[in-house]
């Protein structure tokens, strides 16, 4: 055993431990700490910068990082992509398989799916909400099983079961996206379940494919459309790019618009007048205006509080100005996205609660190049299940602790509300 590896043995517990607790940042103890740590570097000190790691806070700089993939890219993530399935948009810049992939999978994801998309959604969430009775709990009861449901339907690709299928998302996406310090476990976990889902995919690939080659009827959904453009011109994808790019828009859809649901009704029930507002909107069928009540919810408590880039080469950010930084090579960067929609150089009365802002006061869904593949997916989704909780009987916490919201790891695992009256 050479030095490197002795030194590694005898501090992997306080390591794995240390990478723990970083983990945990991205939960709980970020929604606490985050905040206050971010408005004391935009008033002091806003860009703070080590060898290892830095950290952004201004909207201008956040958004000089997220829009140079060149300087600041998404190597992060890649390698841990390609681990879990193939490489896939989020891991790869700007490059020739970025574009293709791109365009491949708008040539299945329509503009037009948009609003039958959310009109579907709003009816499952309907149905959730009437079963449920007097309580509800908007993680487990209404925005996971909805999401599995519409997920099922327009991908034609379900899990072996609901649950299955949503813990295989979140362990993934932890380990693409929140375990920085690469503890063991997350990794393990995350790519035990990635083995059983590829071949699950795989599975359900041939079949289809076997049915559209027998002339069967097959649904009109993502799965088969894709399978259909192989015989269509280009860009198209072979069977095992399309699982990459299944696999992988799931692992950014259930995860987070449950974890963006409980976050917007926790920030609601926190805010009595916010709330009664957002009802009005839901009970009147306005949705546009329910969204707004949704996105200024997440802009005080956003899915993640940062985006994660990897400085390859030595960088300036914020060149010419005070706080001109350069960044070394090697560097992780941690971009600011909640910081950033409360920078008052950037947005109006930032610490005020609007539902009159512009959409570009938002970056909940990032920015440049990778700025989300779904967002107009959410965007009529996350509307839709809100006004489906909000539009009958006013809505209050339960009594105890199901009425907090709680974490599992990093993600809101339950919020349970009361329908009064
Ligand atoms: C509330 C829900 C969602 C939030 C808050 C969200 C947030 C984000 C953010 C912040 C990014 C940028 C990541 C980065 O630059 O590092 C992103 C990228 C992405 N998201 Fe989402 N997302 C959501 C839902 C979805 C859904 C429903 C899908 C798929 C149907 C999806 C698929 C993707 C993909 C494929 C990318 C990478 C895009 C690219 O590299 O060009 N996301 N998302």
């Amino acid at each position: 055993m050479g030095l490197d590896d002795e030194i590694r043995e005898r501090f992997k517990d306080r390591a794995d431990k240390l990478a723990e607790d970083v983990s945990n940042l991205f939960g709980q103890v970020a929604d606490k700490t985050a905040p206050r740590l971010f408005a004391f570097m935009r008033d002091h000190k806003p860009i703070i910068s080590t060898k290892a790691l830095t950290v952004v806070a201004l909207a201008e700089d956040v958004k000089e990082v997220l829009g140079d993939p060149q300087r600041f890219t998404a190597g992060l993530y890649g390698p841990k992509m390609q681990a879990v399935t193939g490489p896939f948009i989020l891991g790869v810049d700007d490059t020739p398989l970025y574009h293709h992939d791109h365009a491949a999978m708008d040539r299945a994801v329509r503009r037009e799916d948009m609003q039958p998309l959310g009109d579907a959604m709003l009816g499952y969430a309907r149905e959730l909400v009437s079963e449920a009775g007097e309580s509800i709990d908007v993680v487990s009861e209404l925005a996971d099983p909805a999401l599995i449901r519409s997920i099922d339907a327009y991908f034609g690709t379900p899990g072996p079961d609901a649950q299955t299928q949503a813990r295989w998302a979140r362990d993934i996406f932890w380990e693409l996206f929140i375990n920085v310090n690469n503890l063991a476990e997350t990794r393990e976990r995350a790519l035990q379940d990635a083995a059983l889902w590829r071949t699950h995919l795989d599975g359900l690939i041939d079949v289809r494919k076997a049915a559209i080659g027998a002339g069967e009827d097959v649904p009109d959904d993502v799965l088969t459309r894709l399978l259909r453009l192989q015989d269509d011109g280009e860009p198209k994808f072979f069977d095992i790019a399309i699982r990459h790019n299944i696999l992988g828009n799931i692992v950014g859809w259930i995860p987070t618009v449950s974890n963006s649901l409980a976050r917007a009704v926790n920030v609601l029930l926190e805010r009595e007048d916010e709330l009664r507002g957002a009802q009005a909107a839901a009970r009147d069928g306005d949705r546009a205006l329910v969204g707004q009540y949704v996105w200024e919810a997440l802009r005080f408590s956003p899915q993640n509080f940062a985006l994660l880039r990897l400085c390859p080469q030595d960088a300036v950010i914020a060149a010419g100005t005070d706080r001109e930084t350069t960044v070394k090579a090697g560097s992780t960067i941690f971009a600011g996205t909640l910081s950033a929609m409360h920078d008052e150089r950037a947005i109006a009365d930032p610490e005020d609660f609007r539902i009159d802002r512009p959409w570009s006061d938002y970056m909940l869904f990032g920015h440049g190049l990778h700025t989300c593949y779904g967002q107009q997916i959410v965007r009529h989704q996350l509307p839709a299940l809100m006004t489906a909780l909000l539009e009958g009987r006013p809505i209050t916490r339960a009594r105890g602790d199901d009425g907090d919201l709680k974490f599992e790891g990093p993600f809101p695992s339950g919020l349970t509300v009361r329908f009064d009256g």
